[in-house]
This record gives C-alpha cells, structure tokens and sequence, in this order.
C-alpha cells in the first residue's frame, strides 16, 4: 500500500477500500459461502496428500481470545502455519484490552501491523465495533450471538459426508443461542429447511426471525421426523455461568440420544461443534454412534478456515 505523506505533514496510512469481514454468515453471498466450502474440500485433499501450498507467506493474523477456546485457536493458528503465514494470540490477561483500551483504538493499531484479526468475544457490537474501526479482515471466531467459522465446518461436513446441503432437512434441537442462530441463518444461504425444537424461552434471537426456510417447534421428535441431519449444542454456553441447575430443568427432554436419531432419515448425521457435555445435551453414547460425524466436523474447522483465510486475503 503507497503512503501519502506530503513533506513537513506527518506519515498517514491511508485508509483502504472497506476490507471485507466475516462477522455473520450474511457478510457473504449465498455464492461466496458455497466457494468457500467448496475450496475447503479442495484444500482438505492438498493436505492429504501432503501438498505445500504457502499464498500467506509473511502475512500474519492476530487472534483476539476473551473466551476460552481449543478448537477456534488451534485451527486457526495451524492453519496459518499451513498456509506459510503466521497467527498470533492475545488474551486479554496480557494485552492492553484487558486494561480498557478501547476496542477502536486496538482495531486501528493491529490493522497497522497484521493483515487479518479473529476475534473471540461474548458481546457480538464488540466485534462490530471492532471491525468497523479495522482497515483489515475481521472474523468472528464466536461472540454470544453468532458462531459462523462453525457453519462453514458443518456445511463443509455435509458435502463431504453427504455430497449436497441444498435441499437437505437439518434439525436443531437444544438452545436457541449462538449455534442455533447462525444455522437459522444458514438455512436461506445454504438452501436446506430448518426446523429449530427449543424450549419456550429459548428460542433463537427473535432479531433474525422469521427466517426463510425456518420452522420454530417445540417437540424434538417432530423437528427431527425425517431429517438428513441433527444438530444440537451445550444447555450452557460461555456466558450463562450460574445457569447450569436452571437450565438442566428447563431443557429436560431436550437431550439428543440414539433413540431420537432414530426418528431421523435412517442415513442422517448427527453433529456438535463441541465442546460436549454427555449426559445433558446429549446421551454418554451419542458422540460413538455411528451416525456421529462430530470428529470429522472438528476437524474441517481447520480446513474451512484456511478457505475463509485464502478468500479474505488472497482471492
Ligand atoms: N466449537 C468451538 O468453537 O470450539 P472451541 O470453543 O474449542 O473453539
């Protein structure tokens, strides 16, 4: 990027084009989603075959974790690594975000210095706001409302186990929280029907509701009656700390176990962006069953994120 300083004016770094971001699945087009999962398959067999493919030489990405993470960290970090790039972590225990420095002005320091930013943060406006202050890239790597680098794993799952998402029924059966909203999201750009069964009280973010190719019931069975894929997640994410008894009453008949597979198509899938709790969202068996495809879907984290990196930064 050319500078445009004058002589006697102090050094300005110009401002870019707006960067693209990935913040929620509608940030792409239904085509730019479906590139990108694609490529992720392309990029999953070059590493198979022991392929080097390095576009990300010298480039570096800063990973901004104020929640836990194994998965979203390691995926990412590796696969800047594989791509010939370079990641970095800062938690907020050592660096100045956790000393109140505002989100903008740690936006506009690393856009000076870093070519893309993930970010891991419970208020989703916090990475709005971040990245609205950013001159790079900004993913979303999980904030309390959405979780979109998770669908692209599912979707990329679903190709691979299953060969198409359009026109496939998938059932959502647990809390309507993050997970849950980015698949509500999903099912219009991915073309697949989605029937949601949560609790009343916690159904998906009446903010991006009603949704096309959306179904909201209240009894699993009837949302998993036929269904080519089930999904469910944790009755106690990240920020419901002090929840978990309440919780347990409230989503009593909400675990996935075998028995409700079974009301399924008989080739389903079954999915959990993990980490798992067995004996709450689901049975201690279901994670072994052969319908189970969680490890593989943990494994094309690093796959889709890679395409999500190639995409923001090379393409
Ligand atoms: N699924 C997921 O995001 O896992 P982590 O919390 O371990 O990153």
């Amino acid at each position: 990027m050319a500078r445009t300083d004058t002589p006697g004016s102090p050094p300005q770094t110009p401002r870019c084009p707006a960067p693209k971001h990935f913040l929620t699945l509608p940030d792409f087009t239904a085509d730019e989603l479906n590139r990108v999962v694609g490529r992720a398959g392309v990029l999953k067999e070059m590493w198979r075959q022991g392929q080097h493919y390095e576009p990300l030489k010298g480039r570096t990405l800063a990973m901004v974790f104020e929640l836990s993470s194994t998965r979203t960290r390691v995926s990412f970090e590796v696969g800047m690594h594989q791509l010939g790039g370079h990641a970095l972590n800062l938690s907020p225990n050592d660096s100045q975000l956790g000393r109140g420095e505002p989100v903008e002005d740690t936006a506009r320091v690393l856009s000076e210095m870093v070519d893309a930013v993930m970010i891991r943060t419970f208020d989703h406006d916090k990475v709005e706001r971040f990245a609205a202050a950013a001159s790079v890239p900004v993913i979303n790597g999980m904030t309390g409302r959405f979780h979109p680098c998770q669908l692209l794993a599912d979707m990329q799952t679903l190709v691979e186990v299953r060969g198409e998402i359009a026109g496939t029924t998938v059932a959502f059966v647990g809390d309507g929280h993050n997970m849950c909203n980015s698949y509500v999201r999903a099912a219009g750009l991915f073309g697949f029907e989605l029937r949601v069964a949560t609790p009343r009280g916690h159904e998906p973010d009446q903010g991006i509701l009603p949704a096309p190719n959306v179904e909201l019931v209240e009894n699993p069975a009837d949302a998993v009656d036929g269904a080519d894929l089930l999904v469910t997640d944790v009755w106690s994410s990240m920020g419901h700390e002090g929840e978990e008894a309440d919780r347990r009453t409230a989503f009593d008949g909400y675990q996935v176990t075998p028995a409700l597979m079974d009301k399924a198509k008989p080739d389903a899938l079954f999915m959990h962006c993990l980490p798992a709790h067995r004996g709450e969202e689901i049975s201690d068996d279901m994670l072994d069953d052969p319908r189970s495809v969680a490890w593989v879907e943990a494994g094309n984290r690093l796959h889709s994120q890679k395409a999500l990196l190639e995409f923001l930064l090379v393409a």
